[in-house]
């Protein structure tokens, strides 16, 4: 009996990246899952290539109706829904304060934090019958401090990690636990979309501006992703787990261990004078 055996779970996103690693691991580990996204042809082939493990419904996550239409068809097709993974997501817009247009800001906070409202509110509604469930939302190193993000996709993340906290104990009353994981840099077609396309190029970007010094694959996040979605879990809820190779662990974001120790000795120095 795998970890996932008998669990039905959504995943928005799950054509691509992050939400694509954790719909393979899922399935791998026994599970059924509804990949949920707007790109089709990709959603297909992912299902396909799984089997009876894996349907696709072309879902946008900011359409109420489609998110209700995504659970009743889980339900259906795969049985009691178990798991929501709250995933898509888009960069969204970019640039100063003073150039950000409100249609942008909207478009962005729609998919980036609405449609996660939206997920956990019919999920739960999904759930509440069987008196069991469990809900992850991807957050972002963006969504715990700033300045590692565009301002409305900082904003948006930082609402991703209120709602886990907020809606926490109103959903632990119904056996239905709610977390949050929050990514450093990971190389997928999103941020590989700031270089251009470029996968090398955007891997050395993360790998080197990262303490830990090595790339956040997908499946890295998959991993907490799965973790929280389990039983192995089953204490844990209103929680938002860093998946960050330690970005958010110093505002400075140097290591003091190597290059600086002199620079210490001597301010040790300083303080004994
Ligand atoms: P990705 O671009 O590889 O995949 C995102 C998926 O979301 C795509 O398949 C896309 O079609 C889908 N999507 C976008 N808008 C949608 C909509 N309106 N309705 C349905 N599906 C839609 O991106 P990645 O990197 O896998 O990101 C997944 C999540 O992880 C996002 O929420 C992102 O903000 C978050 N994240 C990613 C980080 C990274 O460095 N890649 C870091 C921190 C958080």
């Amino acid at each position: 009996m795998s970890r996932f055996t008998g669990h039905t779970v959504i995943v928005t996103g799950g054509a691509s990246g992050i939400g694509e690693a954790t719909v393979r691991a899922i399935v791998r580990e026994g599970g059924k899952v509804l990949i949920a996204d707007l790109q089709e042809k990709e959603g297909e082939a992912l299902a396909q290539q799984l089997g009876d493990a894996a349907i696709f419904q072309k879902t946008d996550v900011t359409n109420e109706a489609d998110i209700i239409a995504a659970v009743a068809r889980a339900e259906q097709a795969l049985g009691p829904l178990t798991g929501m993974v709250n995933n898509a997501g888009i960069i969204g817009a970019v640039g100063s304060i003073t150039e950000t247009t409100v249609e942008a800001f909207d478009r962005t906070m729609a998919i980036l934090s609405r449609a996660v409202f939206l997920g956990v509110k019919h999920a739960t509604k999904a759930m509440k019958p069987h008196g069991k469930g469990a809900i992850v939302s991807l957050a972002s190193s963006a969504g715990v401090m700033g300045g590692l993000g565009p301002h409305t996709y900082t904003m948006a993340k930082h609402g991703v990690v209120g709602l886990t906290k907020s809606a926490a104990s109103e959903l632990s009353g119904y056996g239905i636990r709610i977390n949050a994981v929050a990514p450093g840099g990971t190389v997928t077609p999103l941020t590989a979309a700031l270089t251009g396309g470029d996968t090398e190029a955007i891997t050395e970007f993360i790998k080197s501006s990262t303490p830990l010094g090595i790339p956040c694959l997908p499946e890295d996040i998959a991993g907490g992703i799965l973790y929280l979605l389990s039983d192995e879990a089953r204490f844990v809820t209103g929680h938002t787990l860093a998946i960050d190779g330690g970005i958010t662990t110093s505002v400075l974001n140097t290591s003091f261990h190597h290059d600086d120790s002199e620079i210490l000795l001597h301010a040790g120095q300083r303080t004994e004078q």
